[in-house]
Formats: structure tokens, sequence, C-alpha cells
């Protein structure tokens, strides 16, 4: 019988943690076994070849800055040794999943929630949930980046003014509702972007979305198929469009540059000020029970000026 290791699922480590409730954890780097690391080497060498075609530059530069090692699962405290003299980001090992205001509340920390699991070497393609894989060297060599990482501070900023704005609602029915709906829009701009979101350079439309940036068939897809509809970015179509995780995606969105994504956060919270999020059209994603108390509870446990 095989070593269990960490792959995604099958995990004992992970199920143990998960049962105690701890979200933040080590990497227990001992329990990677072989086939681990053989699907790490096998991702690593599939995708290497598109990320020079169609990955954004910085995001190349990303790679090489954190000496990202084709031949081993990284280790997260080698990785941060690298990047946080760049953007003073880290990446922080998870159990799993970590409630919707947590994850941003990270952000505006400078630390990026990161899964240590991998996924099972016979699925390679596609996995719903995220892994190392994903999270490693598909967000990571972007927060070497100083703007975009200051993007995603920006973004946990604005969740820290959604959970204020939303508390101060008396009603509440009418503040789960409104809620409910500025998640839904936070979490599209999020997959628009950060996800699955395409940017104009001078050798033409690159990828900056880690959804895209970790899958060795939708990277390319993406960017050579007929199929695939490429817009402008525009705040008030991505806030109201729904998505679907389980298929490559239809529809995605470009962006000019860093600053211009950092202006369309900026611009997303004054719309969020403005109330312009509390009525968004219906549909996916849905927002769990437990992402909406962890922005209601956000501010109990971490009074202001505390
Ligand atoms: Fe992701």
């Amino acid at each position: 019988m095989t070593a269990p290791g960490l792959t995604t699922k099958q995990a004992p480590f992970i199920e143990e943690v998960q049962s105690r409730g701890e979200i933040y954890i080590r990497q227990p780097y001992e329990l990677y076994s072989e086939e681990n690391q053989e699907t790490w080497r096998q991702l690593y060498k599939r995708i290497r070849p598109r990320w020079e075609k169609y990955a954004h530059p910085k995001f190349m530069e990303g790679v090489r800055n954190l000496a990202l090692d084709p031949h081993a699962v990284p280790r997260l405290e080698n990785i941060n040794q690298f990047l946080q003299p760049l953007s003073n980001f880290r990446a922080k090992a998870v159990s799993g999943y970590v409630p919707a205001y947590v994850f941003f509340e990270c952000l505006k920390n400078r630390e990026f929630p990161t899964t240590i699991t991998i996924r099972d070497g016979k699925t390679l393609d596609y996995l719903p949930e995220p892994d190392i894989f994903h999270d490693v060297a598909g967000h990571v060599p972007m927060h070497t980046d100083r703007t975009f990482a200051d993007v995603l501070v920006r973004f946990g900023q604005v969740a820290e003014c959604v959970a204020e704005m939303v508390q101060g609602i008396p009603d509440e029915h009418e503040r789960m509702r409104r809620l409910d709906s500025i998640i839904k829009g936070m979490a599209r701009f999020f997959w628009f972007t950060v996800e699955f979101g395409l940017m104009r350079t001078n050798e033409g439309l690159k990828v900056y979305g880690s959804g895209l940036l970790s899958s060795y068939g939708e990277i390319e897809h993406v960017l050579e198929s007929p199929e695939v509809q490429r817009y402008p970015f525009q705040l008030e179509w991505v806030v109201n469009q729904y998505f679907e995780i389980h298929h490559y995606q239809p529809l995605v969105y470009i962006v000019e540059g860093f600053d211009h994504l950092y202006e369309e956060v900026a611009r997303l919270e004054a719309w969020i000020k403005d109330g312009k999020l509390d009525n968004l059209s219906p549909g996916e994603p849905n927002v769990s029970e437990e992402d909406l108390r962890s922005f209601l509870e956000a501010k109990k446990e971490h009074p202001v000026g505390a």
C-alpha cells in the first residue's frame, strides 16, 4: 500500500487538523509521498511551455524570482524567503476552506491562505477545489509584483468596509439580503480578475488569472478558442455576471494593466458604499451561511483600534 501522503481529499493529516477546527496549520513536508512529488513534476513539466506562450510577463518574472522548483513540491518557507522582500506578501498554510471574510482579512494582512495538499496524480486536469499547484504555481508568482499584491490588499480593505457597513443595518432581513448580494458581487469580481483575468500587454493578450495559470487545458483555450468571449473589463457587467466552475469559462474580461485593476477595486468599494451592489442579478456563486456569518462577526473578534 502506498503512503497516504498529502493528496487532496485523502490526507489523514488534513482530516485531523480540520476535526480540531484548525484553519492555519504547518506544512508537514515530510508527509508528501513520492506519488505527490511525481504529480508536482508532471503538472509543472506540462504547463511550463504554455506559461511561456500565454502567461503575463510579470508572472514569468515571479516564477523566476521565487525559484519555483520544477522537481519538488515547494516548501512555503522557502517561497516566502523570496517573496517577502519583493512585496512583503507571504503564503500561509491552511487546512482547506477559509470563510470569505477570514480569507479577505488575510489578504489585507498581506498573507495568502495557501492549500498544501496536491491533487491525485490520476486527475491532473481538473479538480474543483484548490491544491498547492493552483495556489503556489498559479497564484503566488503574481504576488511578487507590488501593484498586484496591493490589489489583493485593497480587496481585503473592501471586505473590511463591507463588514462595517452591513453591521450598521438595523433590520436583520435587509442586512442579510444586502450582504448576500455584496459578497456575490465581490466573489464575481475576484473570479473574473484574480482567478480568470486577461491583461492587455505589448505582446498581446496575456493571462494573469490563477485559475487559468494552473490549468494546462484552459490557459490555451482561453486565448486560442473562437468560442471564448473576451471583453474589456466593465464593472457593471462583472458584478452581475454569474459564473460556473465546472467547465471552461465562455466569457472573460480584459484589464489594461495592474494600475487599471487597482482602480477597479477602488471603484468597487465606491460602488458598494453607494449601494450599487445591493441588488445584483441572482445566480452563481451561492453565498454560504458560513461566509455570511464571517462578515457579520468580523469586528466582534477584532474591534476597531484593538
Ligand atoms: Fe484560486
